[in-house]
């Protein structure tokens, strides 16, 4: 109910002081135990889904992105999400792209973003988790990634070391090789770069499960090569989508996200769960924006759903309503649905 009063007020500011005001916010409150404790009584779905040894409380979870330095996983908790997914993080520090390079696209409800994986690096995000004081109840996992500078060739020494020294704070980790803004990055979507990559990183997360982060546009006969090799090499699940590659309103490459991927991002879940079958985690992610997308994300065959741009347009009470939709709907169609 707050959040329409608020919107206003943050869509005043550019887009990522809007989004730097909000994170600052997230972890200050995440900062104070009982305060999320006491939201979280609020805003908590018991939905459960098991994998790998992981529970999560419910089906909805926090995007990669969002939180990109693990600065405020408590406030995440509190909001009502089941799970999040913190990074992307590279070995070392980077600054990313000049600014401007996120804005909104109201009419549409979609954003645009060229951020290029701006973050603190894996030092100090590792020292930061090692040092909360309150770890939430749910899996939080961690997005990779490889610095601008390394070369596609080395991209193997990034992923790992990211990996290595992440993964004792992660309960899941996440390959990222589908961002529109590291250049070439996307490049290592094949079969034979994804084999080695995911043997890589598998080998120093100490049995962590790993998952696979890919593009909207990566589809048919490659797509079903890439999924074969990253679950050959021992990759236990898949997250579709990313952002669609599209031009920033200054005129260079960036990804589109929200609503107008919505229909991209679900045909390609359904198309990873109709070659993969049951047994591989799917989340779905790409313009979820209410109960209705979130069902329908869930119908394509993803066992979770993430959201990004539409808690910029819903507010933070979104994944409370996006969960219990989900249960509702769970619990009135067929008893034996997870
Ligand atoms: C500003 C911004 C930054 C993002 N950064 C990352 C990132 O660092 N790692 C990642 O895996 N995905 C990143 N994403 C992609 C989101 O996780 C998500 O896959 C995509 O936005 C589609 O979901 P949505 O339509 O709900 O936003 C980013 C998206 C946005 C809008």
């Amino acid at each position: 109910m707050l959040y329409p009063l608020l919107r206003p007020l943050l869509f005043s500011l550019k887009a990522e002081t809007a989004h730097n005001l909000a994170i600052r916010s997230t972890a200050l409150f995440s900062r104070m135990p009982p305060l999320t404790k006491f939201l979280h009584h609020f805003t908590r779905t018991h939905h459960p889904f098991t994998f790998a040894g992981l529970t999560f409380p419910n089906r909805v979870g926090l995007a990669g992105g969002m939180d990109k330095n693990g600065v405020a996983p408590a406030a995440w908790w509190a909001c009502g999400f089941g799970f999040v997914e913190l990074g992307t993080v590279t070995p070392r520090p980077q600054n990313g792209n000049d600014q401007p390079r996120m804005w909104r696209d109201v009419p549409r409800r979609a954003l645009f973003n060229r951020m290029g994986f701006n973050n603190d690096g894996a030092d100090v995000v590792a020292a930061r988790l090692a040092m909360l004081k309150f770890r939430p109840p749910f899996p939080i996992g961690i997005s990779i990634g490889k610095n601008k500078d390394t070369p596609n060739e080395r991209a193997e020494d990034d992923y790992a070391e990211a990996g290595e020294k992440l993964a004792p704070h992660a309960d899941f980790v996440t390959i990222n090789v589908s961002s529109p803004n590291t250049v070439g990055l996307r490049a290592l979507q094949t079969a034979e770069a994804m084999a080695k990559l995911v043997s890589a990183v598998r080998t120093v997360i100490g049995g962590k499960p790993l998952l696979v982060k890919f593009a909207p546009e990566l589809t048919g006969d490659e797509l079903k090569a890439v999924l074969d090799a990253c679950l050959t090499a021992g990759a236990v699940g898949v997250i579709a989508t990313n952002t669609k590659a599209a031009t920033s309103p200054t005129g260079l490459p960036c990804g589109e996200s929200g609503r107008p991927i919505q229909d991209l991002s679900r045909q390609r879940v359904e198309e990873i769960r109709k070659h993969v079958g049951g047994g591989v985690l799917l989340i779905g992610v790409g313009g979820i924006e209410d109960e209705k997308s979130a069902a329908r994300m869930v119908d394509a065959g993803a066992d979770l759903i993430q959201v990004y741009s539409a808690l910029v347009y819903e507010g933070p009470f979104l994944p409370a309503r996006l969960a219990r939709g989900l249960k509702r709907r769970a619990v009135n169609t067929s008893p034996d649905r997870r």
